[in-house]
């Protein structure tokens, strides 16, 4: 069967065509730039890591593990006590890396530095880095959000 009459002009078509488009390119551009603004990152409520992983480590050194699909840090101290954080750096958010020569946490996006309890101390992070709390257990690790009271 044929149409006498087409349902829209040939303009209107293109104009359609076109439309889409443009609607799609400025959906894969504006798609990401929210994906940055609000990641869609959940922060767990803790961690559970083998003990064993953690007991070679030597004093003054620092063992990454994954918190969430950040990087998490466990600092053995001189006294063989462990720290753990939150191994983002407070001014942008890039990985810090410990330097165990210096004692310091570096962050290499700014020249970011940080004492070897995580307190700030050069270059622009505002707050030092966050600190997590540690269980250990006769073959655990547990790591947890630092709870409100904890912090002050
Ligand atoms: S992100 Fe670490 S100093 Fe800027």
């Amino acid at each position: 069967m044929k149409l006498k009459h087409s349902l829209f002009t040939r303009r209107q078509f293109l104009n359609g065509l076109i439309g889409g488009w443009v609607g799609a390119f400025l959906a894969s551009l504006v798609y990401p730039v929210v994906k940055f603004i609000f990641p869609p990152y959940k922060e767990p409520d803790e961690v559970i890591l083998p003990l064993s992983d953690f007991q070679d480590m030597p004093p003054n050194s620092v063992k990454n593990f994954a918190w969430g699909s950040k990087l998490g840090l466990v600092k053995k101290n001189d006294d063989g006590t462990h720290f753990a954080f939150v191994g983002v750096c407070t001014h942008l958010d890039c990985n810090v890396a410990y330097m165990d020569d210096q004692r310091k946490f570096f962050c290499a996006c700014h020249d970011g530095w940080y004492d070897e309890n995580g307190i700030n101390i050069g270059g622009p992070p505002p707050t030092p880095l966050r600190r997590l709390t540690l269980v250990i257990t006769e073959e655990e690790m547990i790591v947890k959000k630092e709870s409100p009271e904890e912090t002050s």
